[in-house]
């Protein structure tokens, strides 16, 4: 079930980051971050704050070579995986994203997604972020996944 969606307003790349950092102070272990957004949207900016909410300091750039960058310095590890270049649903696979969110194999930390639309699948829980852009203003949509079934 989606359970609740907001928006943020962001005015500039600073606030974009802020986001980023406010969020990774509250989020526990294993949270996965998918995130959503045309190009230059601000992903990466979102990350950026990701890491700086952690407390790391090595410059958090763009996987979109590497495919996946791992930041092991701050409060929890941060995972940050690009799937801009993977075409096929087979290559995404080959990556094993499921490793990261399941932390079994690795130390649970947060793990976010860009170009996340293009998984095959999803992990069972997941925060959204969707960054949305028009010629004049941008903002965050921000929407909870959780597979509980509601109270009855
Ligand atoms: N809220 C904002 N307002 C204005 N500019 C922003 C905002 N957030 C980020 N930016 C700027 O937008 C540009 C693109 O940001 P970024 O690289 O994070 O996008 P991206 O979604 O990761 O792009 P890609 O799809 O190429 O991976 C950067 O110059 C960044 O500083
Ligand atoms: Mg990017």
């Amino acid at each position: 079930m989606t359970q609740s969606s907001w928006e943020v307003p962001l005015a500039n790349a600073t606030e974009t980051q802020e986001l980023g950092a406010k969020m990774a102070k509250m989020l526990p272990p294993n949270t996965v971050i998918l995130l959503g957004g045309e190009l230059g949207a601000g992903k990466t900016t979102y990350v950026q704050g990701l890491g700086k909410g952690l407390g790391i300091t090595t410059p958090i750039v763009s996987p979109t070579f590497t495919l996946i960058n791992e930041y092991l310095e701050g409060e929890i590890p941060l995972y940050h995986l690009d799937l801009y270049r993977l075409e096929t649903p087979s290559a995404i696979e080959q990556l094993f994203p499921e490793t990261y969110w399941e932390g079994k194999e690795v130390k649970p930390g947060i793990t976010a997604i860009e170009w996340s639309e293009r998984l095959p699948y999803f992990p069972k829980h997941y925060v959204q972020v969707e960054l949305l852009k028009t010629e004049t203003s941008r903002q965050a949509q921000i929407k909870w996944h959780l597979s509980i079934a509601p109270p009855k």
